[in-house]
């Protein structure tokens, strides 16, 4: 009886402890499925990341512990080993010599990443020095426009590592009173120092993981928020990629629109042709006409444009403008005679002013 009631406990108390270890589901938490690729898992953590992000729920109580979560769940699943161990073992599998390397989500989340995060990144203290922010240029092709890409940028950065000895620090004009006899005083203003552990700058790797989202525009900026120049006495500055659109062979883009032109023969011109167009992801789009095409006639290809960057769903048009090969070949007279009865055309000779429309 006894020895019944004691075998239940430890039942029970294994079934909690079977609970414990399974741990967070990270797969439910990302919203993906478990054989997802990392670029699915990048995609799912950034949108997440926005929505998720305390600042922007300030109502909710479970903000914080939402957004550690998903820090948590990308963190492991998005990388190979750690999401091998997760996958055979749960989360109870990382404990040993896994723990998170980035004590701080929040410096996880802003530095790892590349986040265009609406507005000011950050509220900044006028009081505290920072060092400079770098822009630096990233060329982005437009079929990564079209499809969105991931690319890892490797910065050597100098950050400050603690050192022996101290250093003045957080020097300050501050007035001093001294009473010089009764009802007289002297106010002298001196410098005030506290004293820091002394620093010293050293150069350290980090891979910055830059995410170009579909519909990036030219010149749009990406921060990584103390990622740029360090400051002693302070904090960094930032490091900002902007995005510059390199020029395509084939497609131009205006808005969201993409233009491309397409010659065809004259023959074509007349007759009507089909052809696919290879578009920027490499599908086909297909254009068809049975109709007379007029030189510098436009095409319009509703959705087969750059997909808008506030709306990945909504994309602008593809437009492809006709011009018309004539023969190289001098016609025989029969062809011509031939020509005159096919067509009909008769005359139309007008003499009009050839500026107009310029
Ligand atoms: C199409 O042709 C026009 C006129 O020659 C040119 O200005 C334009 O850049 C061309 N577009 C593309 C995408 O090559």
């Amino acid at each position: 009886m006894a020895l019944g009631w004691l075998g239940r406990a430890c039942l029970l108390l294994l079934c909690l402890c079977g609970e414990a270890a399974a741990g967070r589901d990270f797969y439910k938490i990302l919203g993906v499925s478990r054989g997802a690729s990392v670029k699915d898992i990048k995609k799912a953590y950034r949108k997440l990341a926005l929505q998720l992000h305390p600042d922007r729920n300030p109502d909710d109580p479970r903000a914080q512990e939402k957004f550690q979560d998903l820090g948590a769940a990308y963190e492991v699943l998005s990388d190979e080993e750690k999401r091998k161990q997760y996958d055979a073992y749960g989360e109870e599998g990382l404990k040993d010599g896994h723990q998170s390397s980035h004590g701080d989500i929040f410096s996880h989340f802003f530095g790892d990443f590349g986040f265009m995060f609406g507005g000011n990144p950050r509220q900044q203290d006028r009081n505290i020095p920072r060092g400079s922010d770098i822009i630096v240029d990233l060329e982005v092709t437009l079929e990564e426009v079209y499809s969105g890409n991931f690319v890892e940028v490797v910065r050597n950065k100098p950050v400050a590592r603690q050192a022996p000895g101290k250093r003045k620090c957080n020097c300050r004009q501050e007035m001093r009173t001294t009473q010089l006899g009764p009802g007289r005083f002297q106010m002298t203003q001196e410098v005030v120092c506290d004293e820091c552990p002394n620093v010293k700058l050293v150069n350290e790797e980090r891979t910055l993981e830059v995410e170009i989202e579909p519909g990036v525009r030219d010149g749009m900026e990406y921060p990584f928020i103390g990622e740029g120049e360090p400051h002693v006495d302070g904090e960094p500055g930032d490091l900002r990629f902007r995005i510059k659109v390199l020029k395509h062979p084939v497609f131009e883009r205006r808005g969201d629109d993409l233009y491309t032109n397409v010659t065809i023969s004259l023959v074509e011109a007349l007759t009507g042709f089909e052809m696919d167009v290879t578009h920027l992801d490499g599908h086909k789009v297909h254009v068809a006409r049975d109709k007379i095409t007029k030189p510098g006639a436009k095409l319009w290809k509703k959705g087969e444009g750059l997909p808008n960057f506030d709306n990945n769903n909504i994309k602008g048009s593809l437009i492809i403008t006709f011009d018309v090969e004539f023969p190289k070949e001098q016609l025989t007279s029969e062809q011509r005679e031939g020509l005159k009865q096919l067509l009909k055309q008769g005359s139309v000779q007008k003499v009009y002013n050839g500026l107009q429309g310029y």
